[in-house]
């Protein structure tokens, strides 16, 4: 027979099972002891591995035992109740219901008296009396010596003490216990002595191994890696926090510093700057949060009077403006900003002309309603490229470029409106077969850039991060990001 190639704990059992021929059955104690082990895992686990080759049959019998519960424990040290009853009452001359009050605290003497009566004790006009006392006494101490014989396997004890004990609250308890015992086969029996012998097994690989040439002929332990495994439950970004890393990672490889800026903001570099008209539904209080404190933002008079201009007649850009009046109370409005492109916008003014690649992944705050598809705050994915012939489709080959990195390659624009940008459109990605709008895209105005001093073109663009998140984790509410349920955090995929 070839000789099989067992683990040491294996070797092991399986010679102190051959030089103990006679003994056709060994318990786990036995086992630890004739190997020298105290580990209960080694012998079951070479027990198992043994069973595995065919040298060991291991029988289970399962059998429950009774052991006491916390009032059996309590019951063992101070006596059971009917004991600690019945003493007194054999030290009354006369044992009253009135006395047995006083000296038993209430939620026992209720109980106790139960107990006495079922044991044969029967009141009359509140003195208790006993008719049998030996009777109550042999029954008190079979009960008393039935816990003390505890734990023990149910099928030696007596059945009804069993069924009793059990009616009454945390006395005994059962448990389910399995005992193995294990028998050595013929196969077993012929396995060579030489294939016993134990080795030396390397499981770690140290420096110190490596430095000689002992790894060359050292028997390295195998590892079963289709063994199931738990999953260990280590700490992990946010599935949120990890997409935006992601996103980051993106914009940096393609080569965009990052912008991170304020969420407090004036309405009009929020809003002015950018030509939304003042009359706009979107800068309602019922759509933006404004501030109260502090009531108004100190921005610079002439900005403020060349935005006055643009928004009234378009001031030198040959535009139109949107005519009406333009205050500028209302721009120094305080404001959480509705959308990134407030940051964009004063990059710009710090930098105009100045070819740059800026993106920015941020918070944002819309008075909406929540339900499956929309949150109050949220977050954007914001971006310029500044830069001398910049056109359309350099906008559309980059928005296409970072969601084909993200996974998802088709990628369609479509004509849109807003207000600081012409043309304007909008970004959509195919997702199971339908088309989903993710944001908004196009160049700047001039009534935009021209106040700034930018005369070089600005592709722009703002997209909805939970959006994409939804997609990205197949979720159906967006909710379901925020409400930190563990169970769900932890089966996130790795982003
Ligand atoms: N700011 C727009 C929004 O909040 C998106 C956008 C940004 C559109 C830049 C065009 C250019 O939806």
């Amino acid at each position: 027979m070839d000789a099989p190639n067992l683990l040491n704990p294996e070797r092991r059992m399986l010679l102190v099972m051959q030089q103990h021929a006679s003994k056709t059955k060994w318990s786990l104690s036995e086992l630890l002891d004739t190997c020298s082990w105290s580990d209960q895992a080694v012998a079951v686990g070479a027990g198992h591995g043994l069973q595995n080759h065919g040298f060991v049959n291991v029988t289970e019998v399962t059998h429950r035992q009774i052991r006491l519960d916390v009032e059996g424990e309590r019951a063992v040290a101070d006596g059971l109740l009917e004991q600690r009853l019945w003493t007194w009452m054999s030290q009354q001359s006369e044992p009253t219901m009135h006395g047995l009050q006083q000296a038993f605290e209430r939620h026992e003497a209720g109980p106790g008296v139960g107990l006495l009566k079922q044991l044969g004790v029967s009141i009359e006009g509140g003195v208790l009396t006993a008719q049998a006392p030996d009777d109550i006494t042999a029954i008190i101490e079979a009960r008393t010596s039935f816990l003390n014989s505890l734990p023990a396997d149910e099928q030696l004890l007596d059945a009804s003490l069993v069924a009793s004990f059990s009616s009454r609250r945390n006395l005994i308890e059962a448990v389910e216990q399995t005992e193995r015992t294990w028998s050595i086969t013929p196969e077993g029996a012929n396995v060579p002595a030489e294939a016993l012998e134990e080795q030396r097994v390397i499981t770690d690989i140290t420096p110190e191994l490596l430095q000689t040439d002992e790894w060359k002929t050292a028997n390295f332990r195998a590892f079963d890696v289709t063994l199931e495994s738990a999953t260990p439950r280590t700490g992990r970004s946010h599935p949120m926090q990890a997409l935006i890393e992601r996103i980051r990672a993106i914009f940096l490889e393609m080569g965009f510093s990052e912008l991170v800026d304020d969420y407090v903001q004036s309405a009009g570099w929020n809003m002015d700057a950018l030509f939304i008209p003042q009359d706009h539904p979107a800068r309602e209080m019922q759509d933006t949060f404004y501030l109260d404190q502090p009531a108004s933002l100190e921005l610079d008079e002439g900005l403020m009077e060349t935005w006055k201009a643009i928004h009234e007649h378009g001031g030198d850009t040959g535009s139109s403006g949107w005519g009406g009046t333009y205050s500028t109370e209302i721009s120094q409005r305080p404001l959480l900003r509705t959308h990134t492109t407030v940051n964009t916008i004063q990059y710009l003014a710090r930098h105009p002309n100045e070819a740059c690649r800026v993106f920015s992944v941020d918070r944002v705050f819309r008075k909406e309603a929540i339900d499956r598809t929309h949150l109050p705050e949220f977050h954007q994915i914001e971006g310029i490229i500044v830069e001398e012939g910049a056109n359309l489709q350099m906008l559309v080959t980059t928005l296409k470029t970072f969601y084909a990195k993200m996974g998802y390659p088709e990628v369609r624009v479509r004509p849109a409106y807003f207000p600081y940008t012409e043309p304007s459109l909008e970004v959509e990605v195919k997702w199971r077969g339908k088309w989903l709008e993710l944001g908004g895209a196009g160049i700047f105005r001039p009534e935009v850039t021209e106040p700034l001093g930018i005369t070089t073109p600005v592709l722009a663009w703002g997209m909805g991060l939970e959006r994409l998140a939804m997609l990205v984790l197949g979720l159906d509410d967006i909710r379901q990001l925020y409400i930190s349920d563990l169970e769900w955090l932890r089966n996130q995929p790795i982003l």
